[in-house]
């Protein structure tokens, strides 16, 4: 590898130049062993954000960081690997009942997850409010379960893509996430060494997602969209509204009774359609067109997956989930129709009750969170409960209900937005 040095790469970047194969392989590689600086690294970052990428350099800067760790191989498998990645959400647990669903319709589901940070969820931290439960799986368990079972979420190994890992605690703490070739490049640098065949992309926009603007988020779809067809991996996108929070619940243990609720043929309509939508997609997109992903809700398959899927990582899935010590319920002001319900409110709220952390070795609390018993479109009665707050600490009530302030209207029925839970689809 030709060596280079850091100014140069960052004063290109700066200048608003576009970076060569060679700066690109080599800063990233002596970034992850340590040789260029976290501060040179950041100066590059800010300089990216400020300037872009072309498509070319975007390419690049990925390969790069997929070959800084190992790349996993499910083609021994029986089935074909489908997988998908949402870019973060307010009460987003879809990923809880699609991994079952799909695996239920004969594809392999390698769902290699994170913790949430900020006012977004995780989904291993909802799942290790299953008793029991075990986020950590060796690449021999993960693939001896794929094959068994057919659907596996688990922590990502430190072995994928570490230059990512270095790269986004950094960008966190110095301005520079928000940065679309940054992000396309860090999801996919992490879905192609995961080594999935099939991969869709769940693009958040509204008020609850990093992506606020509608064509933001269609332009890091077509990025995204196009880093995953050049590498060999089917990969479509669905843009979704994240200006109403998803489902009913957004916390950790509630957010898996709500999925439970979805397993068993029931749960809120946005979030079976949710689930539905992006299944069909997976399985387009591994092939298998021919069968129906609504049947596994209300035949049963999709449970029997789920409750194979807890079991085989020590969780028992007829354990009584964690409940808050404290509740605070908060009544409808008015009656009427609740016209809006903002995802980042409610997300914040959620976030200081305890379901949320911080900072990324904070503890979550697995029974906090919050409940809304309207969605926009519903009728409200004055003094009748419209929200449910849960925590262990109840000098945490105040700061929530100063989120939730201003983040919800009740009004006439003429008065709701229309807006789709679909907004587009890219690629395909
Ligand atoms: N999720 C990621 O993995 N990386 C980003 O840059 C943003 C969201």
């Amino acid at each position: 590898m030709t060596a280079h040095d850091a100014v140069e790469v960052i004063l290109a970047k700066r200048n608003g130049g576009t970076l060569t194969d060679s700066q690109i392989d080599w800063v990233i590689d002596a970034y992850t062993r340590g040789d260029v600086a976290d501060e040179q690294m950041s100066a590059l970052a800010m300089a990216i954000l400020l300037n872009g990428m072309q498509r070319a350099e975007i390419s690049r800067w990925t390969a790069a960081m997929i070959a800084s760790g190992e790349r996993m191989d499910f083609s021994s498998l029986s089935r074909p690997t489908a997988d998908k990645h949402s870019t973060g959400g307010v009460g987003d647990k879809i990923t809880l009942p699609l991994a079952p669903v799909v695996a239920a319709c004969g594809v392999a589901v390698p769902q290699l997850s994170g913790r949430g940070l900020g006012h977004t969820g995780g989904t291993l931290d909802k799942l290790e409010s299953i008793p029991g439960w075990r986020a950590a799986l060796s690449n021999d368990e993960l693939l001896a379960q794929l094959e068994s079972i057919g659907a596996v979420i688990c922590a990502a190994g430190d072995g994928l893509a570490p230059a990512d890992k270095k790269l986004y605690a950094l960008r966190d703490v110095t301005g520079t996430v928000e940065a679309i070739p940054l992000i396309a490049s860090s999801i996919m640098s992490k879905k192609i060494a995961e080594g999935t065949g099939a991969l869709v992309l769940d693009v958040k926009v509204g008020s609850g997602a990093f992506m606020k603007d509608v064509d933001d988020a269609r332009e890091l779809a077509e990025v995204m969209v196009g880093l995953g067809t050049d590498a060999g991996v089917r990969t479509v996108a669905l843009l979704t509204d994240m200006s109403t929070p998803l489902g009913l619940t957004a916390g950790n243990a509630i957010e898996v009774a709500e999925s439970l609720d979805v397993l068993a043929g029931g749960g809120p309509a946005d979030v079976v359609e949710l689930t539905v939508a992006l299944a069909r997609e997976m399985l387009t997109a591994a092939g298998r067109d021919d069968v129906d992903p609504a049947e596994t809700l209300t035949d049963g398959t999709a449970m029997d997956v789920w409750r194979a899927m807890v079991r085989a990582q020590d969780g028992d899935p007829d354990a009584a989930l964690p409940t808050a010590r404290e509740s605070h319920v908060v009544t409808a002001p008015a009656t009427g129709v609740l016209t809006r319900l903002d995802a980042m409110a409610v997300g914040m709220a959620a976030w200081r009750l305890g379901a949320g952390r911080a900072r990324k070795e904070d503890p979550v609390q697995a029974g906090a969170g919050v409940v809304w018993h309207a969605r926009p479109g519903d009728p409200v009665t004055a003094g009748e409960p419209l929200f449910t707050l849960l925590t262990d600490e109840p000098t945490r009530f105040e700061r929530a209900f100063a989120s939730l302030e201003g983040g919800y209207d009740v009004g006439s029925a003429d008065e709701v937005a229309a807006q789709p839970l679909i907004i587009d689809r890219i690629g395909g």
